[in-house]
C-alpha cells in the first residue's frame, strides 16, 4: 500500500508530497505541531491535541487552516488511507507560504501537512520491558516551549547527544537542578511512597497529552499525583522514572547519566500505567 501524505488541500503520494520553498515553516520554524498514537484501529486523545493545537496556534496568531471539525475528517482519512491500525498521525501548521520577511504576511492562508506512519506495538512492548537510558543536558531552548512549535533544534541536538551516549532521551535541567522534561517526552518519578511526581506544566515544559491522560490512569488505579519540581538527585535515588508521551506511553527510564533507578529494571507502576492507558483514553475509529 503506497503511503499518501495531505498537503494543503490534496492527497498526494507520500513520496512526491512538498511543500514551497517560501513555506514559513520551512524558513523561520513558524509553525506548530500535533502527533496522536493510533492503537488498534483508534486515534487516541484525539480532542485533547486538537485542543492543544488550537491554544498553540492562538498563542502564536496562526490561523486554523481548515475548520476543526474538517481537520478531523482528514485525519481519520489520512489514517485509514495509508492503512494505520497502530502507529502515529502527524498533523503540522505552518503561517503558511510567503516572500521571506519576519513580519506576518497578509492574506496568507496557513499551510496544513497531515502524515500517518506504521508503528510496531510487538517491537514497543518489547522496549517497554527493557526500558530506557536518559541523559541530562542543560535547558538551551526558549521559554514557550508550552507552545508545540516546530522549532525542535536544541531537542534534535539534545536527543543526538543522548543517542551518541548510548541513551535514548534526553532530559532538559533548568539553572537549579530541576529537571524539566524530555527532548520529546515529559518527565514522571515515582518516591518510595508510591506517589507519581511531574513538573507542574504551567510554565517551562509542554503540557503533555498523555501526562494529562495519565493523571486520570492514575486515579483510576489508586495513585497520587504531586505536580512539583524534582531534581536529577531525587531521580537518580527514586524508587522509579519513566517517560511519557503520545509515541511512548509511559515507558521507564531505567539510567540516568550512567546510574542506575533503583534495581536498574522497568517498574511495576509504569508498566500497570502503560496498560491502562489505552482504556481510559478517548478513542475516535479511524
Ligand atoms: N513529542 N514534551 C515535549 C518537548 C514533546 O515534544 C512531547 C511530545 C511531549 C509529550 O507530549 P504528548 O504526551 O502530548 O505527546 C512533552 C512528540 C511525540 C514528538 O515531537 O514527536
Amino acid at each position: 500500500m503506497p503511503r499518501i501524505a495531505y498537503v494543503n488541500g490534496s492527497y498526494v503520494a507520500h513520496r512526491d508530497a512538498a511543500v514551497h520553498i517560501e513555506d514559513r515553516g520551512y524558513q523561520f520554524a513558524d509553525g506548530v505541531y500535533e502527533v496522536c498514537e493510533v492503537a488498534r484501529g483508534f486515534i487516541v486523545d484525539m480532542g485533547r491535541h486538537l485542543d492543544r493545537l488550537n491554544r498553540s496556534l492562538t498563542e502564536l496568531s496562526i490561523d486554523w487552516p481548515v475548520h476543526r471539525r474538517v481537520l478531523q475528517i482528514i485525519i481519520r482519512e489520512v489514517v485509514q488511507r495509508n492503512g494505520v491500525h497502530d502507529g502515529l498521525v502527524y498533523v503540522q501548521v505552518t503561517r503558511g507560504v510567503a516572500s521571506r520577511d519576519f513580519l506576518f504576511p497578509e492574506d496568507v492562508a496557513s499551510s496544513l501537512v497531515v502524515t500517518a506512519r506504521k508503528g510496531n506495538p510487538a517491537l514497543a512492548d518489547k522496549r517497554a520491558a527493557t526500558g530506557i537510558k536518559v541523559i541530562t543536558v542543560p535547558e538551551t531552548r526558549w521559554d514557550r516551549v508550552d507552545i508545540k512549535s516546530v522549532g525542535l533544534l536544541p531537542n534534535v541536538l539534545a536527543k543526538q547527544k543522548a543517542k551518541d551516549a548510548g541513551a535514548q532521551e534526553a532530559w532538559f535541567v533548568d539553572a537549579e537542578g530541576m529537571v524539566k522534561e524530555g527532548g520529546s517526552s515529559n518527565a514522571w518519578i515515582i518516591t518510595r511512597d508510591n506517589v507519581l511526581v511531574t513538573r507542574p506544566a504551567v510554565h517551562g515544559i509542554l503540557r503533555g497529552i498523555t501526562r494529562t491522560t495519565l493523571f486520570e490512569v492514575a486515579e483510576k488505579l489508586g495513585l497520587k499525583v504531586e505536580e512539583r519540581g524534582f531534581s536529577v538527585k531525587e531521580a537518580k535515588a527514586a524508587r522509579e522514572a519513566f517517560i511519557s508521551s503520545a509515541t511512548t506511553i509511559s515507558l521507564s527510564v531505567v539510567e540516568i547519566d550512567g546510574q542506575p533507578v533503583a534495581d536498574g529494571k522497568p517498574g511495576s507502576i509504569a508498566l500497570s500505567l502503560r496498560k491502562a492507558l489505552f482504556d481510559v483514553a478517548e478513542k475516535t475509529p479511524a
